[in-house]
This record gives structure tokens, C-alpha cells and sequence, in this order.
């Protein structure tokens, strides 16, 4: 029976060392502000977009929501984050994704400020990450780096093994797992022998955003299984990429959804917005 990971006591951890640093700014040189950006009516992106308000809210920073109508133009998204990239009291700007179809997801990326790109999309910060001298992490492969850090789970020789290749969590997670001298295969739609290959992994990442992907005949006996994915059943309840249930007895480390990976994303976004207004107030 695996260890489950707790990741709302990890992330209060990370949480509550930000809110200790801004307490401390507070009385000299004012509070880290973020800008939240989401666009249309997606109702998981309102969730995760009210848990990171609520989240700076509880930190003490200032956190500012642009809730923009479904049909919102290139430009005048554009013209929104010009203006957020002068404005002085913010120090970060996070465009919630997926946009709505009609808008370009690449350009509204480029046009943040890479020294507000909390989110660590903008192409600078991913060319940043590839050399391993980054100033942000994306926020999800960071946090799960923090969990396996605050679990003494050693990376360093393990065979990793992610199943998805997105920009948000798959490429940047096997970057930072390649970091810590980890052997990274990235396995994705197209890969063929999947099954055989994620018996190999010690180390196991799932961001494939289906249900129960990731059944008990995948997993290595011991092995340390991480679900990145948030899925909603017809029922309304949450459920990850890994078969939990099952995963559970053979793993020896496995993260829960809801309450693994979720809460540790939105503590590392705290946790670079305080970065980027202390890079931006040096
Ligand atoms: N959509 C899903 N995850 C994320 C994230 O980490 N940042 C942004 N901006 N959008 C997302």
C-alpha cells in the first residue's frame, strides 16, 4: 500500500513560507501583485482561476481577476496585457488557458512581459529551462519537483517515465527530472508500446487528462506514481489519470486527486510571483 502524498499539507508549507517573506515586504517595500486574465465562461478554468485569488488573498498579496467576455478580440487582449506589463504595482501576469478557439494562444503568450510570465510559458523562460538557468519554473512540473523533494524521493538514476508531452506540464517536467539526473522518456499518443515502457519507471508521471488511464498493470511494483490530471465524470466528481484505487496497492508513493498535484501548482505560482517582484524591486 503506497505512501499517499499529500500535497495540501506540502503546498501550505510552500505557502506559508511566501506569506512569512511578504509579510516582511509588507513593511518596507509594499506587496507582490499578480493579474489573473481568464476569458469566456470554461467552468474549470473559473475554479482554478477563483483557488489562485484565493490563494494570494491568503498570502497577502494583491491579486487582480480580468474576467473577459467569450468574445474578446486578439487586440483587445493584447491591449490588456500591454497595460499590465506597465503597470508598476503588478509583478505578474497569467493568462488562463485554453483560451476560446478564436483567439491565438501563441501570440497572447509572447506579448507577457517575460519578466512577468509567472506562469514560465513565455518562449524566453522555456529556452531558460532547457539550459537550466531559469528565473521561473511552470508552475505544475515545479510543484511536483517540491513533493518529491519534501518526500526525500531521490531522482537522480531513476528511470522517469511521462506519459504526455504538452508545454504546460509534459516537455517542462522531463526538463527539470533531466535536471536532477533523471533517465526521461516521454511517452504520448503515438507511442507504441506504452504499457512496457511505464513498467520501467521508478518515477512515473501521468498528464494525459483521461480518467483512470494509468491501470495497476502499468505500474512497476514500488514505483512512485504522480497524477497530474483533473477530470470531471458525468457524476461531478474529480478524478485523476491513474486508477487510484488499484494503483494504490502496488505503488510505493502515489499522489490523490483532488489534493495532490492541484493545490502545489498554485502554491509555486505564489512562490514565482514573489520571485518576479523581487527580480522586478532589486
Ligand atoms: N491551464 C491549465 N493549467 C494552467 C496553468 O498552469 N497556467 C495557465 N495560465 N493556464 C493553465
Amino acid at each position: 500500500m503506497a505512501k499517499i502524498i499529500d500535497g495540501k499539507i506540502i503546498s501550505a508549507a510552500v505557502k506559508d513560507r511566501v506569506a512569512k517573506e511578504v509579510s516582511k515586504l509588507k513593511e518596507t517595500s509594499g506587496v507582490p501583485g499578480l493579474a489573473v486574465i481568464i476569458v469566456g465562461e470554461d467552468p474549470a478554468s473559473k475554479v482554478y482561476v477563483a483557488n489562485k485569488k484565493k490563494a494570494c488573498e491568503q498570502i497577502g498579496m494583491l491579486s487582480v481577476e480580468y474576467a473577459l467576455p467569450e468574445n474578446t478580440t486578439n487586440e483587445e487582449l493584447l491591449a490588456l496585457i500591454n497595460e499590465l506589463n506597465n503597470k508598476k504595482e503588478i509583478n505578474g501576469i497569467l493568462c488562463q488557458l485554453p483560451l476560446p478557439k478564436h483567439l491565438d494562444e501563441e501570440l497572447v503568450i509572447n506579448s507577457i512581459l517575460p519578466e512577468k510570465d509567472v506562469d514560465a510559458f513565455h518562449p524566453q523562460n522555456v529556452g531558460k529551462i532547457m539550459t537550466g538557468d531559469y528565473d521561473f519554473l511552470p508552475c505544475t512540473p515545479a510543484g511536483i519537483m517540491e513533493m518529491l523533494k519534501y518526500e526525500n524521493i531521490e531522482v537522480e538514476g531513476k528511470t522517469c517515465v511521462v506519459i504526455g508531452r504538452s508545454n504546460i506540464v509534459g516537455k517542462p517536467m522531463s526538463m527539470l527530472l533531466l535536471h536532477k539526473n533523471g533517465t526521461v522518456t516521454i511517452c504520448h499518443s503515438k507511442t507504441k508500446n506504452l504499457k512496457e515502457v511505464c513498467l520501467s519507471a521508478d518515477i512515473l508521471v501521468a498528464a494525459v487528462g483521461r480518467p483512470n488511464f494509468v491501470t495497476a498493470d502499468m505500474v512497476k511494483d514500488g514505483a512512485v506514481v504522480i497524477d497530474v490530471g483533473i477530470n470531471r465524470l458525468e457524476s461531478g466528481k474529480l478524478c485523476g489519470d491513474v486508477d487510484f484505487e488499484n494503483v494504490k496497492e502496488k505503488a510505493a508513493y502515489i499522489t490523490p486527486v483532488p489534493g495532490g498535484v492541484g493545490p502545489m501548482t498554485i502554491a509555486t505560482l505564489m512562490q514565482n510571483t514573489l520571485t518576479a517582484f523581487l527580480k522586478q524591486n532589486k
